[in-house]
């Protein structure tokens, strides 16, 4: 049911069904984080530009700071949080992130590896310069892109799957 400020919306998160019921104005990323406690996606700008927030809407990557919440209505939606695996082993992305020192504060990894994942899965032998572009959507504040770059690249060595 929906009335002028309040929509009931069906999606599926991470594999699972979820039914809420969501305010028109909210953001997706806001409704992901503060009433579903998914913290992977970052709010780091809320103006499409810095890329924390990126997740995967019906197979895309996309910014969840420029969605509304009402917009996961009959979508797929994928979290960084779906990453790691049951146990919360780290995946083969992750991993490489981690051995490779891809990551600083942190704040942007979520949605690097958000990005970097989908990268891989449509060309799992990217050139640098592709990884480049790959991640353009995303900024890291505390500018460890060499080290992103050469972890896309371990995991793209490792020929397995993200
Ligand atoms: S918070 Fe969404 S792009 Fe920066
Ligand atoms: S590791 Fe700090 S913003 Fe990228």
């Amino acid at each position: 049911m929906s009335s002028g400020y309040q929509q009931d919306i069906t999606f599926t998160l991470n594999g699972e069904t979820v039914t809420a019921d969501v305010a028109a104005r909210q953001l997706l990323v806001h409704f992901l984080r503060d009433d579903l406690g998914l913290r992977g996606p970052k709010i780091g700008c809320d103006t499409g530009h810095c890329g924390a927030c990126t997740i995967v809407y019906n197979g895309k990557t996309i910014k969840s700071c420029m969605m509304l919440a009402t917009q996961a209505d009959d979508a797929e939606i994928e979290t960084v949080e779906a990453m790691a695996g049951e146990s919360g082993e780290l995946s083969p992305l992750q991993e490489s992130f981690r051995q490779e020192h891809g990551l600083q504060c942190g704040y942007c990894t979520p949605g690097m590896l958000m990005s970097a994942s989908f990268l891989l899965e449509r060309n799992p032998t990217p050139t640098e310069q592709e990884i480049r572009e790959g991640l353009e959507g995303n900024l890291c504040r505390c500018t460890g892109y060499v080290n992103i770059v050469r972890a896309v690249q371990a995991t793209s060595a490792k020929e397995v799957s993200v």
